[in-house]
């Protein structure tokens, strides 16, 4: 229902390098959803953001010859925030885990914790994987028998040597939320998607879960323990409490009394996370909100992988391609596109360039840029400009207005691909309504003046509709789509509830436009 909250968010990234597509894939997935339900109304709030405290910063800091404050600031500021702009990102938030209100924040939510009972000292004993930042167990590591680290324990992601740890830290008493857990999964089945990811959560929870380590105290980059400083709160403790922190958790004048303040308005939220650090997100997180007495996440998603060479694309093993590289060559629209409608949303993704521009040229070229263009181009020289004013054949209202609910019901589950792909439904629709109804011959006969006019009013409508439905995709062809149809204010304003019922300003005559998606030259897409 229109004017419910709808608060998203994407994992806030670290900042130990900078991001390629499979980060840009999340922003843009999160984006698209945000967009979604903002146009039809929805309270919405999406919040992105940095992770920057941790080992895995400190080194890489410390490695480039500066302090990790210094090297968060210069990454976010020449990294992580222009790939907002690079994607066409509408973020309401960008949140940093330096930031001192967040940071008061976690030392709220971890006083709490050990006030009521949930945090005890104790001894870890046991691995840890830095580039995960994550206590590791003997069976989640690969001994190698050659290369560089012929003999050892490796992480299975990094495959990298993991640290053996024994020092004094905090446990959180995360054992005693198993039951709880199980019954959260059980009651509430679209907690966890997709429903692969909820088997696997489901069988690793219950098989018993373990207290878990919430501070170090062999390194200080990171926000410190409260009751004792000679302790920081590990780094994902603190990185999943930004999803409260953002929104007023812990400032008594952003939460305010039940029921008013932004905490109370906009959690529980969805979690957008790729299914890497769906475990962090469906265990650790809930079990942390369960002992503070706050409500669960909403849902949590885990997407797949963007891979090359089947092999998930990563920072760590440089196989990583920068966004730009793509949005340079094909604009944001076509990268935002590509990646939401060639991926089942929730499946394992291969990137590859020749893909990307042979969807280029099929769908959005000669799919929808040309559809767009001819329709202009005929109202133009046939009406003089002026929007032709009749009524819609009433297949293409139907089949308008079914494709708008159909989508919209597929955003509601998530299935992001689903609802580009009942979109594209209209798309296939109008251009075989051109090629059959053959406006160029209706032109030449006098007496076919208002089928023409009919004809025409009906492919124009139909173009509006899909600039309204595919604004969150594509914002800026439609913007530009939306302007030469003479569509009033601006596309994003308009309801996608509504998207049938848009009309052209009454004034209002139909302008040149130019190509949305322009003819990409061989040697431009090769040279990428
Ligand atoms: O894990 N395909 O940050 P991170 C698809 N700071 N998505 C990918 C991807 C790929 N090949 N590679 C990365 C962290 N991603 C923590 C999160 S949240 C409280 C803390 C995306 O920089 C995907 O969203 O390693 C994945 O979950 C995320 O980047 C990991 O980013
Ligand atoms: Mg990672």
């Amino acid at each position: 229902m229109p004017g419910e909250s709808f608060f998203i968010t994407t994992p806030i990234f670290y900042v130990n390098d900078v991001p390629h597509i499979g980060h840009a894939y999340t922003e843009v997935a999160a984006d698209v959803l945000a967009r979604w339900h903002r146009q039809r109304g929805d309270d919405t709030w999406s919040l992105t953001g940095t992770d920057e405290h941790g080992q895995k910063i400190l080194r890489t800091a410390t490695a480039n010859g500066v302090g990790p404050k210094e090297w968060a600031d210069r990454l976010v500021e020449s990294a992580w925030k222009p790939l907002l702009d690079t994607v066409d990102i509408a973020n309401d938030q960008y949140i940093r885990t330096t930031d001192p209100e967040h940071e008061r924040g976690v030392q709220a939510f971890i006083q709490q914790l050990y006030d009521d009972g949930h945090i005890y000292e104790g001894i870890y004993e046991g691995y840890y994987c830095v580039g995960c930042e994550e206590y590791k167990t003997r069976d989640e590591l690969i001994e190698t028998k050659d290369g560089d680290y012929a003999g050892e324990l490796v992480c299975a992601i990094h495959s990298r040597p993991v640290e053996v740890l024994k020092e004094k830290n905090y446990f959180f008493r995360m054992s005693d939320f198993q039951q709880e857990l199980l019954n959260l999964y059980g009651s509430q089945p679209d907690f966890i998607q997709p429903e692969s990811l909820r088997n696997e959560i489901i069988s690793f929870v219950s098989q018993g879960l373990e207290d878990l380590s919430i501070s170090r105290s062999t390194f200080d980059w990171g926000v410190k323990v409260p009751w004792d400083e000679s302790h920081v709160i590990y780094v994902w403790f603190d990185a999943l409490l930004n999803y409260v922190t953002a929104v007023g958790y812990g400032d008594p004048e952003r939460s305010g009394p039940a029921g008013t303040g932004e905490f109370r308005r906009r959690w529980p939220a969805v979690h957008l996370v790729g299914k890497d650090i769906a475990r962090f997100h469906a265990v650790i997180w809930p079990a942390m909100l369960m002992a503070a007495g706050l409500p669960v996440p909403q849902r949590v998603f885990g997407h797949g992988w963007l891979l090359v060479g089947g092999e998930k694309m990563s920072k760590s093993k440089l196989t990583g391609i920068a966004p730009q590289q793509i949005t340079d060559v094909f604009g944001s629209d076509a990268f935002r596109y590509y990646f939401l409608r060639a991926i089942t949303f929730g499946q394992d993704g291969s990137f590859s360039w020749e893909d990307l521009a042979a969807r280029y040229q099929a769908e959005l070229a000669n799919g929808f840029g040309n559809l767009a263009s001819r329709v202009i181009a005929m109202i133009a020289r046939y009406r003089g400009s002026a929007f032709p004013e009749a009524s819609v054949d009433v297949e293409i209202a139907e089949l308008a207005a079914r494709v708008t609910a159909d989508a919209d019901d597929a955003i509601g589950r998530l299935a992001i691909h689903e609802a580009i792909a009942h979109v594209w439904r209209l798309v296939d629709a109008l251009n075989l309504y051109i090629t059959e109804q053959e406006p160029w011959v209706l032109a030449k006969d006098e007496a076919q003046s208002a089928r023409l006019d009919q004809v025409l009013a009906t492919a124009a409508h139909g173009l509006g509709t899909l600039a309204v439905l595919l604004s969150p995709v594509m914002p800026k062809a439609t913007a530009k789509l939306w302007t030469a149809l003479g569509g009033e204010g601006a596309v994003q304003d308009v309801r996608l509830q509504h998207a049938t019922e848009w009309k052209a300003q009454t004034t209002g005559s139909v302008q040149a436009l130019e190509a949305l998606f322009p003819r990409i030259e061989e040697q431009e897409a090769g040279a990428a």
